[in-house]
């Protein structure tokens, strides 16, 4: 049935078919005698009513969803077969390091490993599309999606996001182990005001344009067959019945033309944001705005029949979106085979050797070394560990609904195989005395538990536990060497210990492989390549901080001057900036080469000289910022603009060829317009965004 006439399709259909289409329901309302208890209960749907739905989502294996999908197609006249969803956003039962860890790889490589590796075991348990990759741009610590998102910076969350995307749907969409990819959430949720969660957001729409869209536009253009709307709103109108953000810009200015999906719940949270009184209020601004799919709010279920049926929304609007809906379907191949990903036989396919190996890969690329006085590795030297998290396996963050602990070996028993090392019980009597009885050297594993970071877990205290800063503390003062190991789904402020510690390690969320890649980086078996895709403040008063901040009128320039951009109780300098990452080697920038000048729509091309001044092979991240001396509009003091990831033996000299492509020299203006300015611009070039080699080059 690849080619199905939709239109034929549709003009066969009841308006109960139809709206029935523009549904999600949980799984839950169709296993076993599908009693529905919980808030959703007091809608009371009846048996009609589910088996009209168009989509599922959270099915919790290919068994159920199969059966489920089989009881749909026998009960249903139209045959048009149910989409199965769910959130599979760092792994499915494999868990990879949380998206914010995978980030600071710097390597789009791996980025489309993990989505296509996700997808294996995702495509074995039922799942057909995924609501992945956030696209959202993060720049305050307190939002506890920071975590789900690829950081700080609108290039390196373009070129992750479209990896992702690609990887989830590989280069055919209805080949086998594919899965929809689902971008979310439009737009500018990571904006939310004080980093609280769902809260208000003011975005202009330059800044959203040029900031923001990017990301979403990377995915549309990867083929994305989804975008699901943010809680957030946008110029004081939610983005669920935003007409402007959901029609207008995204099928107008960026081209989509799949699904739209509302958040959960999001279609009726319009009457808390005081825009509706009523569900009925809530279908018609959500069906206006371009809302294809009603997640969860039963708006769309309750109400849109009777409002078709009382003229007060017209049949053909409906038609369009559920156009919309039966074209991914039939894109997806699900005509064809209406039991794609959902063979039970298959369930059991989950935890796969090749699946888990990949997550050790991204984890040893997405830990980043903060900091290292010396005492890393450690090589043939005795040692302690101590920490909440050595005797935990709580490692995989937020998001890893599925993720499964029996995959998963603690940091006790990894490093108990070492007999260099002692392993101090965390809950044992007079630690102290064991610690300094065995070793001058200790390494501390602390931090977050993954349920501090995620969906409504924003936080106004970013700071290590205070027990862990006091433990830290008593060592330091004892004379022990510390190496303080970092769990997080979030920047957090190190301020209180940064000192205190001879080498820090940011192991973020590192999942199923967390314990292994840790132990190979601690003792220099894998030499640590991350950068920080998020920089780490000094303190939370400075949040949102971020390295692409704003010139000022009154720039910063001696600490003594007064009436200058700063703060009068703290620097406003981040501790730890974006694109910051050591690691055992010691690369080094020779020489950059480039032109003076180049045309308008010339891209900018350079030949950078490196040389790995020490005897230990590695990664390195070659980063170019520009800064656009003059334009008219205020531009950001830096931008990441290209970056590469290349690999150097001991002793070893390289030449790294790098492009900065032409767009990149542009910015959206006052018009909304994308611009490229003639003039001079600084060209930055480093392996982190602040020790930097400058050069000036042109445009005429
Ligand atoms: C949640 C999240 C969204 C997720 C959806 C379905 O509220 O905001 O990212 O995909 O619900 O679980």
């Amino acid at each position: 049935m690849k080619n199905i006439d939709i239109n034929k399709l549709i003009a066969t259909l009841t308006i109960e078919e139809k709206v029935g289409q523009l549904v999600q329901l949980t799984a839950d309302h169709f296993i076993g005698e599908a009693e529905i208890t919980g808030p959703y209960a007091k809608y009371n749907l009846s048996d009609e009513q589910k088996y009209y739905a168009g989509s599922i989502i959270g099915a919790p294996d290919a068994t159920n969803a199969y059966e489920i999908q089989k009881t749909y197609l026998e009960k249903s006249n139209h045959k048009i077969p149910l989409l199965f969803m769910a959130d599979v956003i760092h792994g499915s039962h494999s868990i990879f390091p949380v998206p914010l860890g995978a980030a600071s790889s710097f390597n789009p490589k791996l980025i489309n490993d993990i989505a296509k590796y996700s997808s294996i075991e995702a495509a074995n348990t039922g799942v057909q599309v995924t609501f992945s990759p956030m696209a959202d741009l993060a720049r305050d610590a307190r939002w506890g999606r920071n975590m789900e998102s690829n950081g700080e910076d609108p290039y390196l969350n373009k070129v992750l996001t479209s990896e992702y995307v690609k990887g989830y749907q590989g280069n055919q969409l209805d080949s086998n182990s594919t899965l929809v990819s689902c971008v979310k959430h439009f737009a500018g949720y990571g904006m939310v005001e004080s980093g609280r969660e769902y809260n208000y957001s003011d975005l202009s729409e330059r800044v959203l344009n040029e900031m923001h869209y990017p990301s979403y536009k990377a995915a549309i253009d990867s083929g994305a067959g989804m975008v699901m709307s943010a809680f957030n709103t946008i110029d004081c109108i939610p983005a669920t019945v935003n007409r402007k953000l959901l029609t207008d810009d995204l099928r107008g200015k960026l081209g989509f033309d799949g699904i739209v999906i509302s958040d959960w719940g999001a279609v009726t949270e319009t009457i808390n944001h005081k825009l509706a009184d009523s569900f009925e209020g809530c279908a018609k601004l959500a069906v206006d705005a371009g809302i294809d799919i009603d997640m969860m709010s039963f708006a769309y279920i309750l109400e849109l029949v009777e409002l078709v049926k009382k003229g007060e929304i017209e049949e053909s609007r409906i038609d369009e979106l559920v156009y919309n809906v039966i074209k991914i379907k039939k894109d997806y191949g699900l005509f064809e085979n209406p039991y794609k990903n959902l063979d039970p036989k298959k369930d059991k396919e989950i935890g796969l050797k090749t699946v888990l190996d990949k997550t050790k890969e991204v984890a040893d690329e997405s830990i980043v070394l903060l900091k290292n006085d010396g005492m890393l590795p450690l090589k043939d030297e005795k040692y302690c560990i101590y920490g909440r998290k050595v005797d935990s396996k709580d490692y995989m963050g937020p998001w890893s609904w599925q993720g499964k602990t029996e995959y998963i070996s603690s940091i006790k028993d990894v490093f108990a195989k070492d007999e260099n090392c002692q392993i101090i019980d965390y809950n044992g009597a007079n630690f102290e005395q064991q610690i300094f009885d065995h070793s001058k050297k200790i390494v501390l594993f602390m931090g977050e538990n993954s349920w501090e970071s995620g969906e409504a877990k924003s936080k106004t205290n970013i700071k290590l536990k205070i027990e862990e800063i006091d433990i830290i503390k008593r060592l330091k003062m004892a004379g022990k060497e510390i190496t303080l190991v970092v769990f997080a789904g979030r920047p957090l402020d190190l301020s209180d210990v940064d000192m205190l510690c001879d080498s820090i390690i940011y192991a973020w969320f590192p999942g199923s492989r967390a314990a292994e890649a840790l132990y190979d980086i601690i003792t220099g078996v894998v030499n640590p390549s991350g950068k920080l895709a998020m920089s780490l403040p000094k303190s939370v008063g400075q949040c949102p901080i971020y390295y692409n901040n704003y010139p000022t009128g009154r720039p910063y320039e001696k600490a003594e001057e007064a009436y200058v951009t700063k703060y009068i109780d703290e620097s406003h300098y981040p501790l730890y900036s974006f694109g910051h990452g050591l690691s055992y080697s010691d690369v080094v920038i020779k020489e950059v080469q480039m032109s003076e000048t180049k045309g308008l729509n010339d891209n900018l091309e350079l030949t950078v000289v490196v040389e790995n001044e020490s005897n230990i092979a590695g990664k390195e991240v070659l980063q170019v910022y520009l800064n656009d001396l003059v334009a008219s509009v205020v531009r950001p003091r830096k931008e990441l603009k290209a970056f590469t990831k290349f690999e150097i033996g001991a002793g070893e000299t390289k030449i790294i060829n790098i492009t900065v492509d032409s767009k990149e020299f542009g910015y959206i203006n006052q018009n909304i317009e994308h611009t490229i300015d003639k003039g001079k611009f600084e060209v930055m070039v480093g392996f982190n965004s602040e020790d930097i080699e400058t050069k000036i080059v042109e445009i005429v």
